[in-house]
Formats: structure tokens, sequence, C-alpha cells
């Protein structure tokens, strides 16, 4: 323990703007664009959840994200105990802090389903380069899905690759390891996504795609559809996790937060829509059914692949770039626990990341072995934690903290007025009431 509470700052920080943003966007972009979003929208019917996902995102999910940026900075401490130290300061409860252990909880949760899904994709790398897909139906592949994942020692072999590259990075550090990975990593997967698009909007079946992603039916909204949209968009954007307030505690002050928040937020939502754009052509053009669920991705994109010449390298990269999304985002999720053994229990940092993969390691093998809790884990993070961290945390802004306390943070005194208004009024006014009745609408 820390008993004297005296904390000292970071001595690790990002080593430049461009570093940050590539790590920030790689936080975001994930599988939470690829394999979320487009089941998601599908079980949702397509453009009207999308619709309200772009207004969760717009309205809730940017301005808790520069929130949590501001907070961080400000606070130089990682999620828990920054937001004590924040608390302590404005003459607050450092109960307050509780606002972090709900973003821990929820991230190490997400961080845990969040690696199976991870060792399915490298295994369907693997699959990809050994030319498994060529020909391959919609039937086919379904059932090459269900064998791939109940395939268990090939998976817990996968994991344990998958986790013990995250703890290679995570434990190299902030500007060692996570940075250096998401330079490298981000800029080949906006390349790579670019040519596994136009590779879907000239194959597959475009023209149901716009009228399903564009036109909205509104007849089949309720709150499970609001809850849905909220919980996606704090999902993609890794808002509500305190993780952002981690990144935050490493960022200098020549970088502006407001406009980074944009840039994540912006880049984060595009890559969403491309991936719609990317996966539904070819859902409908294979004649799948889009409310197909999380196994959408896995089974519609080898049916595309492996219907044409060549499709086999396309499935390659294509598989490859979400396995370095998904990696850019679950070394983040990562960084959120070894950050918080490191700051407060003095950890060695490459200790605590190997002791995280040994734990993830053995929880994850729990989810191998009981297929089902996928589901309701990535169902009970998604849509009830994080939205549930992202009302606390602006409650802990708008109400808490005194009102110009993150002034200096986001400089601009007219955005700090809105940003204020949304966090003490818009933001807890509709998660609460999203939260509320979303709930009650799922349990009926
Ligand atoms: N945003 C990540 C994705 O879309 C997932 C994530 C959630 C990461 C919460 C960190 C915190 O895949």
């Amino acid at each position: 323990g820390n008993p004297s509470g005296d904390i000292s700052r970071k001595s690790d920080t990002w080593g430049s703007r461009f570093g940050f943003i590539m790590a920030a966007v790689g936080s975001s972009v994930g599988l939470g664009n690829f394999w979320r979003f487009p089941y998601t929208a599908g079980e949702n019917g397509g453009g009207a959840f999308i619709l309200i996902y772009l207004l969760c995102v717009v309205a809730i999910g940017l301005p808790v994200l520069m929130g949590e940026y501001a907070l961080g900075r400000k606070a130089g401490m990682s999620s828990v105990e920054g937001i004590q130290s924040l608390a302590r300061n404005a003459g607050k409860s450092e109960n307050w802090g509780i606002i972090g252990w709900v973003g821990v909880f929820a991230s190490t949760f997400i961080v845990s389903f969040y690696m199976v899904i991870s060792a399915w994709i490298l295994a369907f790398v693997l699959q990809a380069i050994g030319g498994n897909f060529a020909g391959i139906t919609p039937e086919q592949s379904g059932q090459n899905f269900g064998e791939t994942i109940s395939n268990r020692g090939n998976i817990m072999g996968l994991l344990l690759v998958f986790l013990i590259a995250n703890a290679v990075i995570v434990g190299r550090g902030v500007k060692g390891g996570i940075e250096k990975a998401a330079t490298i990593l981000m800029p080949a997967f906006f390349i790579m996504l670019l040519g596994v698009v136009a590779f879907a909007v000239t194959t597959g079946d475009l023209k149901q795609t716009v009228s399903f992603l564009l036109s909205p039916d509104w007849s089949a909204v309720n709150f499970s559809t609001f809850l849905a949209a909220l919980g996606q968009a704090c999902f993609s954007l890794s808002v509500g996790s305190v993780l952002m307030v981690t990144y935050g505690s490493y960022l200098s002050r020549d970088t502006n937060i407001p406009r980074s928040s944009f840039i994540v937020a912006g880049a984060d939502t595009m890559v969403a829509i491309i991936a719609g754009f990317a996966i539904f052509p070819i859902v409908f053009q294979a004649g799948l059914d889009p409310a197909g669920g999380p196994g959408l991705f896995f089974v519609s994109l080898p049916v595309a692949f492996g219907s044409i010449p060549g499709g086999n390298i396309i499935a390659m990269v294509f598989f490859s770039l979400a396995l370095f999304a998904a990696f850019t985002s679950s070394i983040s999720l990562y960084e959120v626990s070894v950050s918080w053994l490191e700051e407060r229990h003095g950890v060695h940092r490459m200790g605590a990341s190997m002791g995280m993969a040994f734990i993830l390691f053995v929880v994850g093998v729990a989810y191998i072995y009981s297929g089902d809790y996928l589901d309701f884990v990535d169902f009970l993070t998604g849509n009830i934690l994080l939205p549930l961290g992202a009302l606390f945390i602006a409650i802990f802004i708008g109400w808490v903290l005194p009102k110009l306390d993150m002034l200096e943070e986001i400089e601009d005194q007219k955005l700090h007025a809105v940003w204020y208004t949304a966090l003490r009024w818009f933001v807890p006014v509709f998660v609460g009431i999203i939260l509320f009745f979303g709930i009650f609408d799922g349990l009926q």
C-alpha cells in the first residue's frame, strides 16, 4: 500500500503528440469496430441504430472522452488514484475514487473476454494463411466457426501467445512499449483497411448495404436499441473505463485535449462505418442474416474471401488488420491494471504485466470451457458498466469538482462552457434514462 497517499507524478510519458494520438486511436479502434459494431447494428435493425449510435458518440462519448483526458492530465495519476487526488484537492471525499473502480472493474472484465475473441482472430489469420477458405459455402463457414472456437487446445495456445505479446509490450512501458507498437501498427492498419474496403464495395452487394445501413426503420426502436447504441458508443470509444484517464495522465501540456478527442472519436467512428461497409455487402451477397450475432464477422468474411481468386491473401490481410486493431486496444485495457499495480503497489511493470497475463489466461480458459458467459460479459460490461462509468465521470466533473477546475485542460472558455453543461445536465439525464429504461426493457 501507500499509506502516506503521496504518489509521485509519472516518470514515463508519451514521446510525441503523434505517438499519443496513435495510441489513443489504437485503443479506440478495435474489436468494437469490426466485430461488435456490425453484429450489434445488425441485431438492432441497421439504419436507426446507427443514427442513435452517432448521436451517442457526439453528445455523450465525446464530452466524456474529453473529461477523462482532462481528469488524467490534471491529476497526473492514473484512474483510481487520479480521481481520489482530484477529489481531495477539491475538499471532497476520497470515496469518489469509487468511480475509478467501476472503470477498473469494467476494463478488467472486458480485457478477459477481449483476449479470447482476439485468439479466435489469430486462429482465422492462420486459417487464411493455410488457404482454408477457398470455395467455402455459408453453411461450411458457419460450421468452421463453430469447430474453430470449440477446438479448445488450439484456442488456449493462441490465447497464451496473444497474452504474452500483450504483456511484453505493456511491460516495456508507455513510450517504449504501447506508443511504439501503436505508431507502427496503426498506420499499417489504415493502409490495409483501404484495400479491403475497395474490395468489399466492388464485389459485394452494395445496394442492399446502403439501404440497410442508411434507411432507418424507426418502428423497431425501443429503449433496448438506445441502450445498445449507448453501450456500443462507450465500448468503441473506450469511454467509461477510466482508461482514458490513465492515458491522459501521460499527456504533456502542449497537447490540445479537445482537438485530440475529436480526432480519436472521428477516427473511431469512421472505422466503424467503414467496417460496416466492408462487412455488410458480403453478408448480403452470401445471403446471411445480418442479425446473426457475434459470429457474423467470423462466418461472413471467409465466404466472401473464399469466393474469389486470390481471396486468401485478402482474408489474411483482413484478419491481420483486425488482429492489429485488437492488439492496440487490448494493450490499453491491460495498462489500466498494470498502471494501478505499479503506482499503487509499487509492483515492477514487467512483473505486473506477466502476472496479469497469468490471471487472464486462467479466466480465458474458463470462458473457453463455458462459451456462453462470453456474450453475457460482453453485454454486462459494454452496455451496463461502461455507460455507468461514463455517467459517474460526468457527475464527478459536473457536480463534484468546482466548475472551473478543468478550464485549463479544455483551454477554450466557450468550449468549456458547452462541455461543462453537457456533462452537468445532458449526459447524466440521458444516460440515466437510457440505463434505467434500457435495463427495464431488457428484463421484460
Ligand atoms: N474500444 C475498444 C474497441 O473498440 C475496446 C475498449 C473498451 C478498449 C474499453 C478499452 C476500454 O475494441
